[in-house]
């Protein structure tokens, strides 16, 4: 089954062309990167994806597990209900800081449950036993009873994934979810996200700059340049080469790995199994 279906996406912001006809398909159960330089539209898509924003021109559509949630730039019935499988993670997190831990938990069942409830901040038994084990599961279960503002940002964070594990969804996307976090923040919070796609099934779609992450924990990566997708195939294919092409004079924003096919270079490059536009010819 498709998990995320997008054709012929375009989208300008006055005079900036942000999206321009992305096509891409995701698997149910994929985990899937998403990288490019500042600007080449990687929150733009996230936000498509997510129903946040709706696209230009007559032909472009998105899909949730097949279900049309927005096509020729107009938001579909049933696009409400559709979003509800698709739960987002920020940079910054955007947990609601003067409250606790627990109660931005729950804040991820108001989807689900009658908004009566969600407006009084009544929640049942099993919903705070749910978001108990949901920071357990992040490992956090400790902080439950703290404000949200006394985290660290690691701990946000995974306060932030406990949040969208109560909520349900079956696709995950997180937009640079790593990017304010020391390393090894960053390695718990993307071992977490690896294992809710592997023990739970659901299916993942990250963007990040971080490209020895994308190579250890993503099978796939879809690469963007100027609001195009120009590359989609397997990150063990993304050569340093291939990278400093793709980032091109953006090339310092990249955190390249020091890693053993680094060192391998310079044998022949892998061949990406799909090479799109501008750099068939590079
Ligand atoms: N609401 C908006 N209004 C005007 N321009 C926008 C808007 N949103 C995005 N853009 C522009 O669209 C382009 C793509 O932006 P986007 O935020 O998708 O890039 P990105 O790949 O996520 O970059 P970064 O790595 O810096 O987060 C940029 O040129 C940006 O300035
Ligand atoms: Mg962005």
């Amino acid at each position: 089954m498709t998990a995320i279906s997008v054709s012929r996406l375009s989208k300008r912001f006055g005079t900036t062309q942000a999206l321009s006809d992305v096509d891409l398909s995701i698997e149910a159960g994929e985990m899937v990167c998403l990288i490019g330089a500042s600007g080449s539209g990687k929150s733009t898509l996230i936000r498509h994806i997510a129903g946040l924003e709706l696209g230009d021109g007559a032909r472009s559509q998105v899909a949730i597990f097949d279900a049309p949630t927005q096509a020729g730039g107009r938001m579909l019935p049933g696009a409400r209900a559709t979003r509800r499988d698709v739960s987002i993670l920020f940079q910054q997190f955007n947990l609601v800081s003067r409250l606790s831990v627990m109660t931005n938990v729950l804040i991820g069942k108001l989807g689900r449950i009658p908004r009566w409830r969600g407006t009084l901040g009544v929640f049942n038994k099993s919903e705070k036993d749910e978001a108990k084990a949901a920071l357990a599961r992040v490992g956090i279960a400790k902080v439950v009873r703290q404000r949200a503002s006394t985290l660290s940002g690691g701990q946000q964070q995974r306060a932030a994934i406990a949040r969208t594990l109560v909520q349900r969804s079956r696709i995950l996307i997180a937009d640079e979810p790593i990017a304010s976090l020391d390393p090894a923040s960053a390695r718990r919070v993307m071992d977490i996200l690896s294992d809710i796609n592997r023990t739970d099934g659901i299916t993942v779609l990250v963007s990040l700059h971080q490209v020895e992450y994308a190579r250890r924990y993503f099978p796939r990566t879809i690469a963007m340049r100027e609001g195009r997708v120009v590359f989609d195939g397997p990150s063990t294919a993304l050569t340093n080469a291939f990278l400093s092409e793709l980032y091109g004079a953006a090339s310092e924003e990249l955190v390249l790995p020091d890693t053993p096919a680094a060192h391998a270079e310079p044998r022949p490059a892998p061949v990406p199994h799909k090479r799109l536009g501008a750099f068939e010819a590079a």
